[in-house]
């Protein structure tokens, strides 16, 4: 069973333990998971919600991720259908390399996917990512749920965008 746990004093130290392998490190824009909870916090002092989260599978921590809800106003977006709108921006998403393969990742992602649908940090029609060019094991996985290159790419990382249309069945394992 897969479930989503916030970040507390308890298992903190385990969230910044969980690694990816050296060659993926360029996955992740070489950030870890320390500095994407501190961006969280900033985040959310600033009045943009973030949720970081650890994934936990059989009561054991296989992962984190994060993901915000914003408004898309950088300029590189300015001919796609979410420029000026909210949307929820997956920030980070990884598996420790230890449990990777054993479909944690499937099963995290949709259900990240069906939290976002709640719609519990505000409405939004769009939810979008970017991944490392080379990065075919996310390419893959994403477009299975429905992601869609726009074609915006930024230092090697691809965007990719899906609409929100609360049609999201939940993977089973
Ligand atoms: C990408 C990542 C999250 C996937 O998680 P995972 O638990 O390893 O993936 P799963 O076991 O759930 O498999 C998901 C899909 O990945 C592919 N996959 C899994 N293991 C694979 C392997 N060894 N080689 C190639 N593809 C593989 C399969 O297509 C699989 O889908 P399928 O089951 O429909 O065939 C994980 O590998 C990871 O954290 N990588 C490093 C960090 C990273 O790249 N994060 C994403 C940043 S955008």
């Amino acid at each position: 069973m897969i479930e989503f746990r916030n970040i507390t004093e308890d298992n903190i130290e385990e969230v910044i333990a969980l690694e990816v392998e050296e060659n993926q490190k360029e996955f992740i824009l070489d950030t870890t998971n320390l500095r994407c909870f501190a961006n969280a916090h900033m985040l959310n002092k600033e009045g943009i919600p973030a949720a970081p989260l650890a994934i936990y599978a059989n009561d054991r921590m296989v992962g984190f991720l994060m993901y915000i809800y914003d408004t898309t106003d950088h300029e590189s977006f300015q001919n796609e259908v979410n420029y000026g709108k909210k949307t929820y921006f997956i920030w980070h998403f990884m598996i420790d390399k230890r449990y990777q393969g054993e479909g944690y990742g499937k099963l995290a992602f949709g259900k990240m996917l069906m939290d976002i649908e709640t719609m519990s940090h505000g409405e939004a029609e769009y939810v979008d990512l970017f991944y490392h060019k080379r990065n075919v094991r996310a390419k893959e996985l994403y477009a299975s749920f429905g992601f869609v290159e726009t074609g915006i790419i930024q230092e090697h990382s691809v965007h990719a965008l899906k609409k929100l249309d609360k049609k999201i069945t939940e993977v089973t394992e």
